[in-house]
């Protein structure tokens, strides 16, 4: 599978097998986002692999609703990547963020990172979910992720079972423009 299909065939994926994935499998995922571009090569990103049940099931009713379709999905899929990253590192100069973006870019890198894992699980067959609607503290605190990171988004992730259909884009006169905002 090329980039292209991986981008083409990878849909949001919320029921997953039982079918535990392989350490491999998993390093290579995790490999993908190692590899990711960062502000000033920062890699502020850390990933939390959980797959103790007990654990992943205090993560879904501590981070989610508990009749809700990301608790049920956090609860099913074998793995779940907790991606937290640190803060005021990127976008920031001497201690001070550089941009008007102030102290965000933390979301933007881990954002990069997870595409790239998201991508290399699609191409080993892999189905993933991006859960930003979570509570990122609830989810801090059964993870014991220390002061000064983020919880940005948790990751399940496992081989599917379903094959949903793809979800409609705008068409890209839509979305492109020629030489300033609104031109086309
Ligand atoms: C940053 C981000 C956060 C998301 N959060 C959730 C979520 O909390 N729960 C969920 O079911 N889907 C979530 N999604 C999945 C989107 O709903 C999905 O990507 C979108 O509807 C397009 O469908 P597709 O991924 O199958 O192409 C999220 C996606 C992104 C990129």
């Amino acid at each position: 599978m090329n980039v292209k299909e991986a981008i083409k065939n990878r849909r949001s994926i919320r029921a997953f097998k039982s079918t535990p994935i392989d350490q491999q499998t998993l390093d290579t995922i995790l490999e993908a986002g190692r590899l990711a571009p960062s502000w000033a090569n920062t890699q502020t990103w850390r990933f939390i692999i959980v797959q103790d049940d007990n654990i992943k099931n205090q993560l879904a009713d501590n981070a989610c609703a508990p009749e809700s379709r990301n608790n049920q999905v956090l609860k099913q899929a074998p793995v779940v990547i907790a991606t937290c990253s640190e803060l005021n590192k990127a976008g920031f100069r001497d201690g001070k963020p550089s941009t008007d973006k102030e102290g965000y870019w933390f979301m933007f890198d881990a954002a990069l990172a997870l595409e790239n894992m998201v991508l290399e699980a699609q191409e080993l067959g892999i189905g993933t979910l991006y859960i930003g609607a979570f509570d990122a503290k609830g989810a801090a605190r059964v993870l014991d992720v220390p002061e000064g990171y983020a919880c940005v988004l948790l990751l399940p992730i496992g081989y599917s079972d379903e094959q949903p259909e793809a979800r409609p884009r705008k068409d890209i006169s839509e979305i492109v423009f020629k030489n300033k905002f609104g031109l086309r």
